[in-house]
């Protein structure tokens, strides 16, 4: 691959926590494998009072092994909100380009809270730093939440439209940067044996979990405005759909991957009305044990209201209405404080039309699954049944497994590297569009708008440690199936996750 173009990357909200976390040990990577490109600069913006001395100072105290990143750490105090302090930007940027001859290339990622990312465009647009020329780019990455609703999103697309073009704007969804992710298109089309089973006529129905044994931890006051519906179903979880359920791309480009995520996300029935509480199940943790351990319940972590009723757990049964899917549910859930932090999709097949052959338990026609494992222990797995030796023809399940980590070269690259390195070279490919983001909304707006005013929906409390409230094993278990339960299978799928 070759390095990007020259550049400057400004980072709002400098001294938070993802830049510290994810950013910069982002960039440290892309360094080690000398992919940043050859003149780069970072410039941190934020209100607190660093110099450039001490921002790296501050820097390095949160990374193990800093290496060479250091020197190319800038720092500028300023408020964003403080539109006279962007003539001071542009001087220091101006400043940053010439002296390290850096053409004037700019990405401006903002790693702030959702309420500066319409202020900072406009801001910067009104000093003339979001104008493109020749063959000079500006390009601006926005943090998740991306609004908070279908009204609150598509405001912010608007005014975000009025100062940059949509090839401009880089929406970030983490899961989109997942190597395993990127591979369910990749196992899918580049591969002739599973894309003519991949339908409503072979497929029974489709299950994704993306699971957290972590509760909020810190982050309690901002979950408690978002909930895991916002949080987590809204934008990861019907992207992961989005990938599974997706036409074949005319190419692997941009435009073309985002015109079939969005073609699904326009399919999906809407679930409103009397569905919600049957298709739609919501949960909160409650004070528990686990394993002797004593857990806080959700309405005792800080920053969480006594009487909160935010959602910790989703699970929702979904329909695509198109001519691949129509009939075929999918079954999403996700949560915190379940057993394990896992996040996998499981494609059940209709069982064989006529059962000919028992399996060990004595009973017959199982479906075949393909797992494919996003994190951790990535990875494929198709369970298939097998005749056990001997007499009869007794059947047995067995495993045909693929694992990253036997790859000669398993090094996957971080999320944020991928799609840090994505956006220097101009890919959106795994961002999110602004009609996609619309569309996931309007799917998910009722659902929010109908438990605001409907209190009478359960919020099923559920203890910490487990998969949820029982009624969502109900609405599958109903259906004669069960969710993979991904830790009871560990030791048999080699995929195991750590409890
Ligand atoms: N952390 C994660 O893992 C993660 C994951 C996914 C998405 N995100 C999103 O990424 C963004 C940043 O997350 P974070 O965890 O880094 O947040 P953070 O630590 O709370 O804040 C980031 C920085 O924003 C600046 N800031 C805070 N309030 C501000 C205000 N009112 N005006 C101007 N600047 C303000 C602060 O710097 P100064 O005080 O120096 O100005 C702060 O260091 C958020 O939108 C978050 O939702 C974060």
């Amino acid at each position: 691959m070759n390095k990007p173009p020259d550049h400057i990357l400004v980072i709002f909200g400098a001294s938070g926590d993802l830049t510290r976390r994810k950013l910069i040990p982002a960039l440290m990577e892309l360094q080690k494998i000398d992919l940043l490109p050859q003149r780069f600069a970072v410039l941190g913006i934020g209100r607190s009072n660093y110099t450039d001395l001490t921002y790296r100072e501050m820097i390095s105290s949160h990374l193990d092994e800093p290496g060479e990143i250091l020197p190319l750490l800038h720092y500028l105090s300023m408020d964003p909100e403080d539109k006279d302090s962007y003539p001071k930007l542009a001087a220091r940027l101006q400043e940053l380009g010439s002296q390290r001859e850096i053409a004037e290339n700019i990405i401006f990622y903002l790693a702030t809270p959702p309420s500066l990312y319409a202020t900072i465009p406009l801001f910067l647009s009104s000093k003339g730093l979001l104008t493109e020329s020749g063959d000079i780019w500006r390009r601006i990455i926005i943090e998740k939440p991306f609004g908070m609703d279908y009204t609150s999103a598509h405001k912010l697309n608007r005014s975000l439209l009025k100062y940059l073009k949509e090839d401009q704007i880089y929406r970030i969804d983490h899961y989109l940067g997942k190597e395993t992710v990127q591979n369910v298109l990749v196992t899918r089309f580049s591969n002739g044996i599973f894309e003519p089973l991949w339908n409503r006529n072979f497929i029974h129905h489709v299950e994704i979990t993306a699971s957290e044994s972590i509760g909020v931890g810190t982050r309690g006051g901002y979950y408690d405005h978002s909930g895991a519906l916002r949080d987590m179903l809204q934008n990861h979880l019907l992207q992961l759909v989005g990938f599974v359920a997706m036409e074949p791309p005319t190419v692997i480009a941009s435009d073309a991957i985002r015109n079939e995520i969005l073609k699904v996300f326009q399919s999906l029935r809407p679930i409103t009305g009397d569905a919600i509480p049957k298709q739609v199940i919501r949960g909160q943790y409650m004070t528990s044990h686990v394993r002797g351990e004593a857990m806080p319940g959700y309405r005792s972590e800080e920053g969480v209201p006594e009487e909160s009723r935010t959602e910790t757990f989703v699970a929702m049964k979904l329909f695509i209405d198109n001519w691949r899917w129509g009939g075929v549910p999918f079954y999403v859930r996700t949560g915190k404080r379940l057993p394990t932090r896992v996040s996998e999709i499981v494609v059940h097949f209709n069982a064989s039309p006529h059962p000919l052959f028992c399996d060990q338990q004595g009973s017959s026609g199982k479906g075949n699954q393909l797992v494919i494992r996003i994190q951790p222990n990535e990875g494929i797995l198709l369970k298939f049944g097998m005749k056990v030796p001997g007499a009869g023809f007794k059947v047995q399940e067995v495993n045909m497994d693929f694992h990253y980590k036997d790859l000669a070269d398993s090094y996957i690259p971080e999320a944020y590297q991928r799609l840090l390195l994505d956006c220097m070279q101009g890919d959106s490919t795994l961002y999110a569009r602004a009609d996609a983001v619309e569309a996931a909304w309007q799917f998910v707006d009722p659902i929010l708008k109908t438990w605001e005013e409907n209190q009478g929906i359960p919020l099923h409390g559920y203890p910490c440690g487990t998969w949820g409230p029982e009624v969502a094993d109900q609405m599958i278990e109903g259906e004669d199936h069960t969710w993979r339960c991904p830790c009871k299978n560990l030791a048999d799928d080699g995929l195991y996750c750590e409890l």
